[in-house]
Order: structure tokens, then C-alpha cells, then sequence
């Protein structure tokens, strides 16, 4: 049994995962609503509430996995990229965790998890596949030949898929996190009312800074009529991200003649994306949301695919804030 750590941004997660990549037990505290009345996660305040929930949302994993800390073979924690002081308190709490036992520890790329979350549970995902992954704070496209590994065939150039959402939604009034607020905004509005811009700086990259700019503007112009058309805004929004990653999506599955498709990160959880992606030409694996929005599960689940540290070579282990 694999026990995972993931605090690198702002839900403290603690999961416990089989060798098999069965998910006996995925624990997100999330801190969401400390957040939202300053508009975005505030990262010294993240650290903090981490520091006091990690041992109890462990505890609370390993009680749910009917395990006790005697059955864990490996501890998995994220290692980066994140929040610095949010990510130092999951790996000083792996490591303490791992070394008062003796057990091997498994270092994380936080993306990496995002990109095997659908190699987990019953019908899991098997390479060669391609992945699309889009959080708060990625956007990518990536290439998993082996499990161990992904190479990324395009990205974002600025703003990422989330943050997109979280910018609109703010421009739109409905705070934070936007995502799920535009999400359930645009189900009563029109995707065709307003004709928002779907940049294209490359064959395989993204681009969201124009439409943010774009939404902005559409707003100004309404002038006081903004607010009866924030469905019309916020559908048209949300119907202009999904349309660039699908259709970047759809190249690089014919470029690289992929057969299969994974999504992960935060915006895999919008149901326009999650059905747009289901009318490609090759089969689709979507996590359930919980595995798609950040979760130690998808930590756990990476490890099993990796070279574990033996005690004591992860002592003097560091967190790291970039991309690894
Ligand atoms: O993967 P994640 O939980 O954290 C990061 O690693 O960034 O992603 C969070 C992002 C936020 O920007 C949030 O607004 C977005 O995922 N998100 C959504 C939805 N649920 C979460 N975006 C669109 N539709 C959703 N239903
Ligand atoms: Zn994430």
C-alpha cells in the first residue's frame, strides 16, 4: 500500500492507493472557502492551514482505507511544482512519516499525477496514450509512451485553461473558484451569443490572455446590460476555452496518430469539456472529478510507477516551486 501526500496548492490531500492502482481511500480538505474572500489562494495562509489539517486528513486517509500506518509500504508525496511553503509542509510530512518507519519515500512530480490519473481504478488507461491536462496552473498536451514518463508536445503560452476561468469568472462577478461557477452559469445561457476569439499560436500551444482581454471588453461594452447577459457571457466564455483545447486535442492525436486520449487537471471536472471530448474519434478516459481537481491519490498513483528513495537518502529531499 502506497500512503500519498499532495499540498501544493490549496487542499491538503491524503490518499492511500494499492500497488494495483486501486484508490482505497482519497481524502481532499479543502480549503477553498478561506480563500475565496480574498479572490485567490493567499499562499502564507495556505502553509498555515496545511501545517494544521496534514496530520488529521492522514490520519483520516489511512482510517478510511481500514489501514493503519503499520500497513503502508511507500510513502508518496508532490514534490513541485507548487506553492513553495504549501508544498514544504507535505514533504516534511512524508519524509517524517516515512523515516519513523525505515520506509522508502517517492518524490512526485505534481503534473505527472494529473497525467496518470486515469491509469487508476478499475478500467485504467494503458500506453501509449495522449494526455490533456488543464489546471489552475498548467495547460498542456502531453505523451505517455511508458507510465514513468510524459513528454509534453505543446503548452500554454501564458494564462492557463483554469486560471482563464477563474480571470472570467471574476470579471463575471461570481468569485472564486470560477471554473465550477461558469460551468453551472452557462448552462443557462447561449455558447453562440458572443463571438469570443480561439487564438492559435501554434500547432500544438495554447493561448488564453486574448480572450480574457476579450471578455473583458464585452462587458465594458454592455455597459449596464452586463449583468442580464452574464449566462449569454459566461457560456459564449466557456464554449471559446473548451473549443481551443479540443481542437489542439484533435491535432495532436492525428499528428502523433494516438489511439487513445486521458484528461486531468481542474478543467477536466467542466461538463462542456468532458462531453466535447467524448465526440472524438478514439476512446476517452475521464477521471471521476475528484481525481481530476488536485487529490494525493493521483501522488500515490505516480509512484507506483517510480523509483522509490530508501531511508535515509530522502532526508535532505527539497520541496521545489517550478516545474521539475
Ligand atoms: O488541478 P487543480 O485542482 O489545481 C491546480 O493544480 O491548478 O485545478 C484548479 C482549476 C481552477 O482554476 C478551477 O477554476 C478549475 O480547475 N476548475 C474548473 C472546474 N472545476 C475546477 N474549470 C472549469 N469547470 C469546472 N467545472
Ligand atoms: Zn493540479
Amino acid at each position: 500500500m502506497i500512503l500519498g501526500l499532495e499540498t501544493s496548492c490549496d487542499d491538503t490531500c491524503a490518499a492511500v492507493v494499492s500497488e494495483e492502482g486501486q484508490v482505497a481511500s482519497n481524502v481532499i480538505a479543502s480549503q477553498g472557502l478561506l480563500h475565496a474572500r480574498y479572490g485567490g489562494v493567499v499562499p502564507e495562509i495556505a502553509s498555515r492551514h496545511h501545517l494544521e489539517l496534514v496530520d488529521a486528513v492522514t490520519a483520516d486517509a489511512l482510517e478510511r482505507a481500514g489501514v493503519r500506518l503499520d500497513d503502508i509500504d511507500t510513502v508518496a508525496v508532490t514534490r513541485g511544482p507548487g506553492l513553495i511553503g504549501a508544498l514544504l509542509v507535505g514533504v516534511s510530512s512524508a519524509k517524517a512519516l516515512a523515516a519513523a518507519r525505515g520506509l522508502p519515500l517517492v518524490p512526485v512530480d505534481h503534473l505527472h499525477g494529473h497525467v496518470v490519473a486515469s491509469t487508476l481504478g478499475d478500467h485504467p488507461v494503458e500506453p501509449p496514450y495522449l494526455c490533456l491536462v488543464a489546471s489552475g496552473g498548467h495547460t498542456f498536451l502531453a505523451r505517455v509512451d511508458e507510465p514513468a514518463r510524459y513528454e509534453v508536445l505543446g503548452q500554454t503560452l501564458d494564462d492557463a485553461a483554469g486560471e482563464a476561468f477563474d480571470k472570467g469568472a471574476r470579471l463575471l462577478g461570481l468569485g472564486y473558484p470560477g471554473g465550477p461557477a461558469i460551468d453551472r452559469l452557462a448552462r443557462e445561457g447561449d455558447p453562440e451569443a458572443f463571438d469570443f476569439p480561439r487564438s492559435a499560436p501554434g500547432e500544438l500551444d495554447f493561448s488564453f490572455s486574448g480572450l480574457k482581454t476579450a471578455l473583458l471588453y464585452a462587458i465594458r461594452d454592455l455597459g449596464d446590460a452586463a449583468e442580464s447577459r452574464a449566462a449569454d457571457l459566461a457560456a459564449s466564455y466557456q464554449r471559446a476555452i473548451v473549443d481551443a483545447l479540443v481542437s489542439r486535442t484533435r491535432a495532436a492525436l492525428r499528428r502523433e496518430g494516438a489511439e487513445r486520449l486521458a484528461i486531468g487537471g481542474g478543467v477536466a471536472a467542466n461538463s462542456e469539456l468532458r462531453e466535447a471530448v467524448g465526440r472524438l474519434d478514439v476512446p476517452v478516459w475521464v477521471p471521476p472529478v475528484e481525481l481530476c481537481t488536485d487529490n494525493a491519490a493521483m501522488i500515490a498513483g505516480a509512484a507506483r510507477f517510480l523509483e522509490p528513495l530508501p531511508y535515509p537518502e530522502y532526508l535532505d529531499l527539497d520541496a521545489t516551486a517550478r516545474r521539475l
